[in-house]
């Protein structure tokens, strides 16, 4: 094996080819792109995405054995193993509109492929796509007529954003799906040997293909499942007075159930658990499966509730009306650690106070590039502003939407001196000390908890 070429230089492709790059420095990894600022960026060791670590893995191979460029056909001749790590967005038109998954990214790319390859490869479905995508991709190779062969394998990506680097260093597990024929099993050996440079062999599972493409949509299912079960049992402690911090904890401790993913929020985000949810939901409906579709579709219905009903809470607790009244919104980025805005709870509870006609001002540390963008035909109801300290100032409320370390070691006696009274703070991510706010004069809001207020 001596060159890997990666399609698609985004959240998934720029950081696993720079982990592949710096563990196999025998192995010449060539990162593609249509983005051409992307590729700019990759290429002069400065990500075009905020994670922490990864500038520095970059740095470690760059120029040694991996490259970027915008040449995918030349990258594509010359490659053993040919990555697929493109977008597969929900499709916002036609048949599926809302659920089924985008594939004409994907599908332009094993176009391309054909096109190009002038000798045998294995093709790797990095991107999370439709169970039995593999099929599609094969019958596009096999149009061709041609004497190249062209295996496929399923390798979906499980890291997390924010945690990307030690994700890809120390995975839970490595998962390859593959046919059960010769030349399948012999490309499962090969990309399992590469895996094997740096990750224990007993992490690396092999399954069918079909087995894995679905794992990886059931995967993400999931861990939303269990932050949308937390978050509905989150209304009913602040019907109850019962403490949703409390009892992630009590059937935390159960080792069937295990304490991750229990943490109650004003949400889940992210580029993938809605869009792999619905695009489940989207299968199961196309074969029939009401029930299952049924089941699946809660997961995110309850999403969508839990930060309408933030907004909610925020109008009623404020006397019912926020119309002119400044608030500082703390965090945008769909969890801390990212600049990644993509399905941010953050976009919903803004486009919900500036209907409310609210002056909302948002901060965070490194997605305000992105808010401005996603926001922009907001205009003047939303502002931005870099110092969290400048869009407290004046405010009535402050909302945290994002658990940035930051903000758990501001100053509030400061922030508190500054604002309109009384004032307002609602967590939506239960990460400030509500006793300690609550004794500075600030009435809190949390996720699933008692109100602590002085009204
Ligand atoms: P992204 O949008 O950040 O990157 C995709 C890149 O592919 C873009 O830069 C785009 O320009 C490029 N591209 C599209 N068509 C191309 C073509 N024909 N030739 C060359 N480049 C092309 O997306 P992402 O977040 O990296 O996600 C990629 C896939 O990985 C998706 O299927 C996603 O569901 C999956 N995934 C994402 C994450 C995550 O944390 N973001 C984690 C696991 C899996
Ligand atoms: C998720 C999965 O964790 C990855 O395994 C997967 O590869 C990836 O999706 C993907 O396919 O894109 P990611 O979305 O980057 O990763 O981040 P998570 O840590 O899963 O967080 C997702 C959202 O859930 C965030 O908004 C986070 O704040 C929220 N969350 C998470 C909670 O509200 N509560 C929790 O207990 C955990």
């Amino acid at each position: 094996m001596k060159n890997i070429c990666c399609i698609g230089a985004g959240y998934v492709g720029g950081p696993t080819m720079a982990m592949i790059a710096k563990q196999c420095p025998d192995i010449r990894v060539t990162v593609t792109d249509l983005d051409e600022k992307r590729i700019a960026a990759w290429g002069a060791g400065t990500p075009p995405i905020y994670e922490p670590g990864l500038a520095e893995v970059v740095r470690s191979a760059l120029g040694r054995n991996l490259f970027f460029s915008t040449d995918t056909p030349k990258a594509i001749a010359e490659a053993d193993v040919i990555f697929v790590c493109v977008n597969t967005p929900t499709k916002t038109f036609g048949q599926g509109a809302g659920r089924a998954s985008d594939l004409q990214y994907f599908e332009k790319v094993a176009r391309q492929i054909l096109q190009h390859a002038t000798s045998d490869k294995i093709v790797v479905e990095k991107s999370t796509l439709p169970v039995r995508t593999a099929e599609a991709m094969e019958r596009i190779f096999h149009s061709g007529g041609g004497s190249v062969h062209l295996e496929v394998l399923s390798n979906p990506e499980f890291l997390a954003e924010g945690t990307a680097i030690t994700d890809l260093e120390r995975p839970d597990r490595v998962l390859i799906g593959g046919h059960e024929t010769a030349t399948g099993r012999a490309a499962r050996h090969q990309l399992l040997e590469i895996y094997a440079r740096w990750i224990p062999r007993e992490r690396i599972l092999t399954t069918n293909v079909w087995s894995s493409e679905l794992s990886k949509l059931v995967a993400n299912a999931f861990l939303a499942q269990r932050i949308s079960s937390i978050n509905s049992i989150s209304e009913l402690c602040e019907a109850t007075g019962a403490d949703v911090e409390e009892l992630s904890r009590a059937i935390g401790t159960d080792s069937r159930i295990g304490p991750k993913f229990l943490q109650a929020s004003v949400g889940f985000g992210g580029s993938c658990f809605k869009k792999d949810i619905l695009n489940l939901v989207y299968i199961a409906e196309t074969l029939g499966l009401r029930e299952v579709a049924a089941y699946w579709e809660q997961v995110v219905t309850m999403n969508d509730h839990q930060q309408a009903r933030f907004v909610r809470q925020m109008v009623a607790s404020m006397f019912n009306t926020i119309a002119g009244k400044r608030i500082a919104v703390l965090g945008f980025a769909f969890k801390a650690d990212t600049g990644d805005t993509r399905e941010s709870p953050a976009l919903a509870v803004c486009r919900g106070l500036a209907a409310e006609r609210a002056a909302v001002v948002i901060s965070d540390p490194h997605a305000l590039d992105n808010a401005r963008r996603e926001l922009a035909d907001l205009g003047p109801a939303v502002a931005f502003e870099t110092d969290p300290y400048a869009a407290a100032s004046g405010a009535h409320a402050l909302a945290v939407l994002t658990d940035w370390k930051l903000y758990r070691d501001l100053d509030f006696a400061r922030i508190f001196a500054g604002m309109e009274k009384p004032a307002f703070l609602f967590d939506g991510r239960n990460c400030l000390d509500h006793a300690a706010l609550h004794a500075l004069g600030f009435n809190v809001y949390a996720i699933g908890k008692r109100a602590w207020s002085h009204l």
